[in-house]
């Protein structure tokens, strides 16, 4: 049975991958919406502008029809509670994963008890993609093709 509500699912996605995108289609059947949260980091220098990010995660999410995107900056369980998600949901690939998971969703969990953290995992298929790899795989021109949907393949071959 389907929870009600509004899911957010932060990241970075410098580029969305096939593992996003599996996590995502995962999500869409357990919320009644999702929303991908781009994160803008002004920290962080990324591959692909904030605003690109987006665009590419629109292009990848067409065939999802509960899904949104959407640009946020600053502290992400204020902008959760302004609107209105009651859940977090975060990938897991690898037991790596869960150091860094584990501190993120309970200084989150202090912040805002409310906004619950949910933690999907990804099928074996997607269990060795990060965006990383695909960044340094594309770097030395290695084919990135099985890791990234078309049009994040065709916005980085234009670079
Ligand atoms: O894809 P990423 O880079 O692992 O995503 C990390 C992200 C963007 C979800 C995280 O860095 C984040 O939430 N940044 C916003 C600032 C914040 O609220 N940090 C969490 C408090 S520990």
């Amino acid at each position: 049975m389907k929870q009600k509500g509004l899911a957010l699912y932060p990241g970075s996605f410098d580029p969305f991958t096939y593992g996003h995108q599996d996590i995502l289609e995962r999500a869409c059947q357990l919320f009644d919406h999702v929303e991908v949260t781009v994160a803008q980091n002004s920290e962080k220098h990324g591959f692909f502008s904030t605003e690109e990010r987006k665009q590419l995660v629109e292009a990848c999410t067409g065939h999802l029809n509960n899904v949104s995107v959407a640009v946020f900056e600053g502290l992400l369980v204020d902008y959760a509670k302004a609107q209105g998600a009651i859940a977090l949901v975060r990938g897991l690939r690898q037991v790596s994963d869960f150091d860094y998971e584990f501190r993120m969703a309970f200084a989150n969990r202090r912040l805002a008890p409310e906004v619950e953290t949910v933690f999907l995992m990804t099928s074996e298929e997607h269990a060795l993609i990060s965006a990383s790899i695909v960044r340094e795989i594309y770097r030395y021109d290695g084919d990135i093709s099985t890791f990234v949907p078309p049009a994040v393949q065709e916005a980085m071959a234009a670079r």
